[in-house]
């Protein structure tokens, strides 16, 4: 049985009256004035209750009654409309424990990947330079990681890069001269690209190698391109990117798309030359292949040899981003740990 039903007479009345009143008056909490809502006023309270109650009177009792248990319940409500806690949101700021005059939490803004702002930085040198920017798949065909690079089947070189095979004739590509392939295929001399993209190798993990890493190809093939421009295009590029006085160091090497074929080395940042864990204590750090373009690749693409050449040069982004940075392990690139890529 309800609270409401056990007042069913107005003296009755009364004596809920004074006891709703003294009940009131003790209200000392929020949580006092919530309790006192509920009971007098929730929808399930004595008041509502009460005015249920009033459809099983007698039609000239309900009309005393019903006035006097309106009143009351006018009375109740309008007490209670004047405590300040009865209702929540209405309360002031400091009531409800918030302080609007607090200095804000900081936003703390995304940045760049530490590997993004080191390819966009060189990205912009080659821009500036005439160059424009292509991109290839990282799922790669062998024609286009390998065949078409001048590596038939059964090349020696082949073993060079320790490749990921997704089936017999397809790879992750080992690097990002296919996409040398995919531009010559597609335009005609005069060519001036950069490629930038992933590449991946089944390298064992270490602080210098890792599974997949960046590169960025460069090509540029005109008519009467010749070696004196690539060794300028490199030596202005590095100048640019590290300063007026690194030092770079050209040496012979071997790539079967490219003769004759280079690999440059920059001053190592961290030791200046004189040697240090990053750079195996030689002073110097490779930082990129190069060569004039191959006469077989020409005839892949369907570019006449006879009439024009190139060069072509590949760079690894880690390894020139460890060297700007100072950074001691490549595979800080790959664990996405905030504190390390907050630095940048
Ligand atoms: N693709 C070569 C590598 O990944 C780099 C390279 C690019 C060399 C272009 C010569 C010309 O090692």
């Amino acid at each position: 049985m309800s609270d409401g039903l056990q007042y069913n007479s107005l003296e009755s009345l009364e004596t809920l009256r004074k006891s709703a009143l003294a009940e009131f008056e003790a209200i000392g909490t929020e949580a006092d004035a919530e309790n006192f809502r509920i009971k007098y006023l929730g929808k399930k309270g004595i008041l509502s209750e009460l005015k249920k109650s009033l459809g099983t009177m007698a039609p000239d009792q309900r009309a005393v009654f019903g006035a006097a248990v309106n009143s009351l319940s006018k009375d109740v409500e309008g007490k209670f409309k004047e405590t300040p806690w009865q209702n929540k949101n209405a309360g002031s700021a400091a009531d409800s424990g918030f302080d609007p005059t607090l200095p804000g939490f900081p936003f703390s803004s995304g940045s760049l990947h530490p590997l993004m702002k080191i390819r966009n930085e060189i990205r912009d040198i080659f821009i500036t330079m005439g160059f424009s920017i292509a991109y290839g798949p990282e799922v790669e065909s062998d024609y286009y990681n390998f065949q078409a690079l001048n590596m038939p089947p059964f090349h020696p070189a082949r073993d060079m890069q320790d490749t990921f095979y997704i089936s017999d004739k397809t790879v992750l590509r080992t690097h990002t001269s296919p996409v040398q392939i995919r531009v010559m295929e597609k335009q005609k001399p005069p060519i001036r690209a950069i490629m930038p993209g992933r590449v991946y190798r089944n390298e064992e993990i270490s602080a210098r190698s890792y599974c997949l890493f960046h590169q960025i190809e460069g090509l540029y093939v005109d008519e009467n391109v010749s070696f004196s421009d690539l060794k300028g295009t490199l030596l202005a590029f590095s100048r640019s990117f590290f300063d007026e006085k690194t030092h770079i160091k050209i040496r012979p090497s071997y790539f079967p798309f490219t003769e004759p074929s280079v690999e440059v080395d920059v001053e190592c940042f961290l030791c200046k030359g004189k040697g240090c864990g990053i750079c195996k204590y030689s002073g110097w750090l490779e930082i990129l292949g190069a060569g004039m373009v191959h006469p077989n690749v020409f005839k892949y693409c369907g570019i006449d040899p006879e009439k024009y050449t190139g060069f072509a040069f590949g760079m690894g982004i880690e390894r020139i981003a460890l060297l700007k940075y100072g950074i001691d392990d490549i595979r800080l690139f790959y664990e996405n740990d905030a504190r390390f890529l907050k630095q940048f």
